[in-house]
């Protein structure tokens, strides 16, 4: 894949580091990100073409895509439904997910309604969503999903839980599955890239489990919404990780209204 080197303008973040794009623009002719964006907001050519005609890649990717404060957490301290007045969480959550609640493609996915931002953040998201086919996630991120998603949960793909609890499989309207693994991180991406034949797998959270698969080197990419909200405290992503810990290059960057969209590739 032909790579250049190049700087993102209108980006805090381009001021610091120089970023690998590849060449290929992302987007249709009516969703063409505006030229400030075009080089940063850019996918693979094989990606793109797969995406635009339901075609399958051979090669399926594990990556996380997540929303993180700008000091590190991935949920603001307290963060549960049976306490939702605790430090002013809900504010909190809604300034870390604020620039995807807004997006015209997760609002028509979640059946929120007409309306919401198109652009680049907007296509990002549609890309990202497209090429899962299985997701993993810890029994906390469930256990709060399970009482705020609607009846036909976000995922419409398997949904494989890690936990100690045993369950039965959980079936949603619309395509998700939720199953309830008990024998470990392995196991559960196993199943997971049998579901997702050659779609990818998403490590959809919460930290705990991106932990456990990032100590096991499995990850390849790491999709990260940094919004410029700072927590103070909560579940940090990065800790708990093993020495010699996994290695990543910067390979996209797109500076958003409300977030900073960074995207890692291992090396
Ligand atoms: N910012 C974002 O984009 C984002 C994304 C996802 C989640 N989140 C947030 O992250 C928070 C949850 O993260 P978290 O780190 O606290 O928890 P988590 O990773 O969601 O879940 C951890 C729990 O999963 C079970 N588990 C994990 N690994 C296991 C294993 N190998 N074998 C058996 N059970 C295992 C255990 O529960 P049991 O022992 O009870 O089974 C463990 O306590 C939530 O607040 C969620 O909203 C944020």
């Amino acid at each position: 894949m032909e790579t250049t080197f190049t700087r993102v303008e209108n980006s805090a973040v381009a001021e610091e580091y120089r970023i690998t794009v590849p060449a290929e623009p992302l987007g249709s002719a009516n969703t063409r990100p505006s030229p400030i964006f075009r080089k940063a907001i850019t996918m693979p050519k094989g990606l793109q073409a797969g995406l635009q005609t339901g075609e399958r890649r051979t090669m399926s990717k594990v990556f996380v895509n997540i929303g993180l404060s700008l000091d590190g957490y991935l949920a603001p301290a307290g963060m549960t439904m049976e306490n939702p007045g605790y430090k002013n969480w809900g504010a909190k959550w809604s300034a870390l997910m604020g620039w995807l609640i807004n997006q015209q493609y997760f609002r028509e996915h979640l059946k929120f309604g007409p309306g919401g931002e198109t652009g680049p953040v907007n296509d990002l998201v549609r890309i990202t969503t497209e090429r899962i086919g299985a997701n993993i996630m810890g029994k906390r991120m469930f256990d709060q999903g399970e009482r705020a998603w609607p009846e036909e949960a976000p995922f419409h793909t398997p949904v494989y839980v890690l936990t100690n609890e045993k369950r039965q499989p959980w079936v949603r309207p619309g395509g998700t599955t939720f199953h309830f693994i008990n024998d470990g991180p392995e196991r559960a991406l196993e199943q997971a890239r049998e579901s997702a034949a050659s779609r990818d797998v998403r490590i959809a959270g919460g930290a705990d489990v991106i932990q456990q698969y990032l100590n096991l080197g499995v990850i390849d990419e790491l999709e990260i919404a940094l919004a410029p909200v700072l927590f103070g405290g909560g579940r940090r992503l990065f800790e708990n990780l093993r020495e010699p810990g996994p290695q990543f290059r910067i390979d996209q960057v797109l500076a958003g209204p409300a977030a900073t969209h960074l995207r890692y590739v291992r090396l």
